[in-house]
Formats: C-alpha cells, sequence, structure tokens
C-alpha cells in the first residue's frame, strides 16, 4: 500500500533577545519608515551568546516531538536544513541527534538557502513513502546574525534568528505532501553569497579586510527571481495536486520581503486572510522563515484539520521550492475513502481484492489438506507396512 508522510508534530523557538528597527537607526544610517516601507519588518530575534543554530534546533525539535507524542529514541531520521551552522564540519545534524538522545536515527544536514526546509521535507517525506522509515524530524534553523555585516545597512535590517521542525510519521492514508517542485538555477549563484572562507576564498587576512565571509546580495535580482518563481511554481503545485487556488486554506511563504509576498498574492487573486506573513516580528529567517510560518498559523488558529496548505521558498543557490499538503496531524478514526484520489480508491480496492483472494487461497488449501488428512494418514501407513512386509 502506499505510505504517506503525515505531519504530527510541530515546534518553533526564537530567542529571547529582540532587536526592533530603532535600535538598528542607532547603528546604522537607516530609519524605521524605511525598513517598514521597503521590507515590512518592525523587529526580529537575535541569539544570545551561547546560543546557536543546533541549540535554537533542539529548543525547536523538542517541542515538535511533544506535540506528536513521539519519544526521541523513536526517531528514524533527523534532516535539519541550514546555511549557519554551528561549525563547517560536521554540519549540526548529528549533534541535533545526540542532544535530543535519538539513538536510532539517521542524521544529516541539507544546504539549499533560504529554500532548505521545504526541501528537507520533501526529502524526509520520500524515505517515508519508499518504507525505508516510519517517522522522521525536519528542522529549518538559522543563525543568521552571525553571518551579516553589523555595518551594512543594506543587509544587516533584512534578518533574524530562528528555528521551527514538524515531525513525519507514515501513515497509509493520503495526507502530507499532495504535490511539489523543486527548482534551481545557478547561473546567478552570486546574487545572494557568502564568498569567503571557503574553497574558493580560503580564510586568510585579505578575506576578512575585504569582508568577505559576510553575506551579500544583489537585492533587486533576488526580488526580481522571487517574484517570477513564486506565483508560478504555486500554480503549478496547486495544479498538480488536482485543487484549484479556491481550495487552499493557507499560503505559507518564505518571509523575504512583504512586497514580494504582496505582488504574489495579487498575482494568485488570493485574499489577505490566506497568506500567512510575519515577517513583521521575525525578518528573513531563511531556511526557519516556512515552518515558522507554519508553527504562527497553527498557534493563530488559522489551520485546522482537513484544510489544503502551500508552503513556498526561494533563496540562494539560487533554488525555489513549493509543496501543496493536506494538514491532518491525526490519524481519522473512520477512514474517509470517497475524499481519496481516483487511483487511491482503485489501488485501494485491487489491493482489498488481492487480500480476500489470497485469504480465500490460504483458507480453501487449509480445509483441503484437512480434508485430505485422514487419507494421507492412511497412505503413510499403507507404504510403511509394505516397506515392513518387504
Ligand atoms: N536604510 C535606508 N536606506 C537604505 C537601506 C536601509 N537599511 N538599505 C538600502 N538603502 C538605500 C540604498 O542605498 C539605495 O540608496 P541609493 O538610491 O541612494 O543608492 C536605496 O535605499 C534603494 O536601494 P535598493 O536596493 O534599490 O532598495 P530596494 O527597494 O530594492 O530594497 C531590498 C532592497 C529590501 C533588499 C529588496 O531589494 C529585497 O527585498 N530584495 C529581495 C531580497 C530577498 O528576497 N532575499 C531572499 C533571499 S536571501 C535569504 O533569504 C537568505
Amino acid at each position: 500500500m502506499a505510505k504517506y508522510a503525515r505531519i504530527t508534530g510541530w515546534g518553533k523557538y526564537v530567542p529571547e533577545r529582540v532587536l526592533t528597527n530603532s535600535d538598528l537607526e542607532k547603528m546604522v544610517d537607516t530609519t524605521d519608515e524605511w525598513i517598514r516601507t521597503r521590507t515590512g519588518i518592525r523587529e526580529r530575534h537575535i541569539a544570545a551568546p551561547g546560543e546557536t543554530c543546533s541549540t535554537m534546533s533542539i529548543a525547536a525539535a523538542r517541542r515538535a516531538l511533544a506535540v506528536a507524542q513521539l519519544p526521541p529514541a523513536d526517531l528514524d531520521l533527523i534532516v535539519i536544513a541550514t546555511s549557519t551552522p554551528d561549525y563547517l564540519v560536521p554540519f549540526p545534524a548529528s549533534m541535533i541527534q545526540d542532544k535530543l538522545g535519538a539513538t536510532k536515527a539517521a542524521a544529516f544536514s541539507l544546504v539549499a538557502g533560504c529554500t532548505g526546509w521545504i526541501y528537507a521535507l520533501v526529502t524526509a517525506t520520500q524515505f517515508i513513502q519508499t518504507g525505508a522509515y516510519r517517522n522522521a524530524l525536519v528542522i529549518g534553523a538559522e543563525h543568521m546574525s552571525i553571518g551579516v555585516d553589523w555595518t551594512d545597512r543594506n543587509t544587516c535590517v533584512l534578518f533574524g534568528d530562528g528555528a521551527g521542525a514538524v515531525v513525519l510519521e507514515a501513515s497509509d492514508q493520503p495526507t502530507g505532501i499532495m504535490a511539489f517542485e523543486l527548482g534551481s538555477d545557478g547561473a546567478d549563484y552570486d546574487a545572494i553569497f557568502f564568498p569567503g572562507c571557503a574553497g574558493a576564498n580560503p580564510p586568510s587576512h585579505e578575506v576578512i579586510d575585504q569582508k568577505l565571509h559576510y553575506f551579500r546580495m544583489d537585492g533587486q535580482k533576488v526580488f526580481k527571481f522571487a517574484t517570477r518563481v513564486f506565483a508560478d511554481s504555486v500554480v503549478r503545485v496547486v495544479s498538480q495536486a488536482g485543487l484549484t487556488p479556491d481550495d487552499i486554506a493557507l499560503l505559507i511563504p518564505h518571509q523575504a520581503n512583504d512586497r514580494i509576498i504582496e505582488l504574489a498574492r495579487r498575482r494568485l487573486k488570493l485574499p489577505p486572510e490566506k497568506i500567512m506573513v510575519n515577517i513583521d516580528r521575525y525578518g528573513n529567517t531563511s531556511a526557519a522563515s516556512v515552518p515558522l510560518g507554519l508553527v504562527d498559523g497553527i498557534e493563530e488558529g488559522r489551520i485546522k484539520t482537513g484544510d489544503h496548505l502551500v508552503f513556498v521558498s526561494f533563496g540562494a543557490g539560487l533554488t525555489w521550492a513549493a509543496a501543496a499538503v493536506h494538514w491532518e496531524p491525526q490519524e481519522p478514526t473512520a477512514i474517509p475513502v470517497l475524499d481519496w484520489p481516483i487511483q487511491e480508491r482503485l489501488a485501494r480496492q485491487v489491493e482489498m481484492a488481492g487480500t480476500a483472494l489470497w485469504k480465500t487461497r490460504v483458507n480453501l488449501a487449509t480445509k483441503a489438506e484437512t480434508l485430505l488428512l485422514p487419507f494421507y494418514t492412511f497412505y503413510a501407513g499403507y507404504k510403511k507396512r509394505r516397506r515392513g512386509n518387504k
């Protein structure tokens, strides 16, 4: 039977410290008005000393596991999407696995910029759909404040820190990701860029002096790319899932700029209440942005069982991703077969017929054997006696 990856748990963590636009006015040549009107951001959370990608991930993951009521020791897989790890090697997956006590889980990190969490969700879903694993923890976490040049007003006003996580568990009923699209266009790889301190520009005094170890972005190029892929990929996944835009209960986009979100909303002709916007509170938290939007949507009561959600993101690479998701965190008690897609219903009927046929064959064979048993016994005894007489 086909397997599906049900989202059964969710959790988020943002650091306590809040940096407002007026705080930034004191640090660089900017204004609250510029930041709000150009980006929609009012404040962001910044990690305290000692807080890192892995510590934020662990906090979000513990909450997600508690909601799913899944003991960490039962976890099969951990995938974390991030571009801002505690260390370049190892990336934080195994540290998180150890601290959670997820002793039997496989763990790896995945890098696809801001798009990483949707890439990770799709990846973990494949492991469950193939039957390889029964469950998975999918984290998106970023410590953006370490990669930002706090003297560069072009970038430092944009980002914040945080983490979001979900738990996936295998289900026989259609739920979780219904359709997805993962995209990449490496021609503009340097539009979102950490140029220094890796293979192309190894660490050196010169690299540091030129500030190549800090985040750089061609904002306008990314803006154009984002407005192009955002609405198009949503349209494609919605139709692949057999839905119409009207069926979307909540669209949860990457929070990079509220103007990008608004342009896409208009193109998709969705009312404002069907789009999750929380960039005002967090800024751009890169790979944590979509799971933070999901958790906030749940906490604000904007998501209910049976809803169809769409996740969409874009970012470094350049990459983009979208996923249409059926939301039903608890296994329903009655199987709503009538709601299933037609091929699922047919597959189920064929499977049930196959099982019934197999049961009948086993029953008949058992009955026939029972009926024939006295003859077998008599024949075996007869053969033995004949051998004895000879
Ligand atoms: N305060 C005041 N003025 C500023 C600031 C600031 N913080 N930052 C830039 N400016 C100035 C610029 O210097 C420029 O001045 P000039 O005209 O005298 O040269 C002017 O404002 C306009 O600058 P633009 O770059 O044209 O501003 P724009 O309207 O394009 O907004 C922004 C910039 C917000 C970065 C926008 O381009 C954007 O959001 N782009 C998309 C970013 C994105 O989506 N990133 C997602 C992927 S990255 C990731 O998520 C990790």
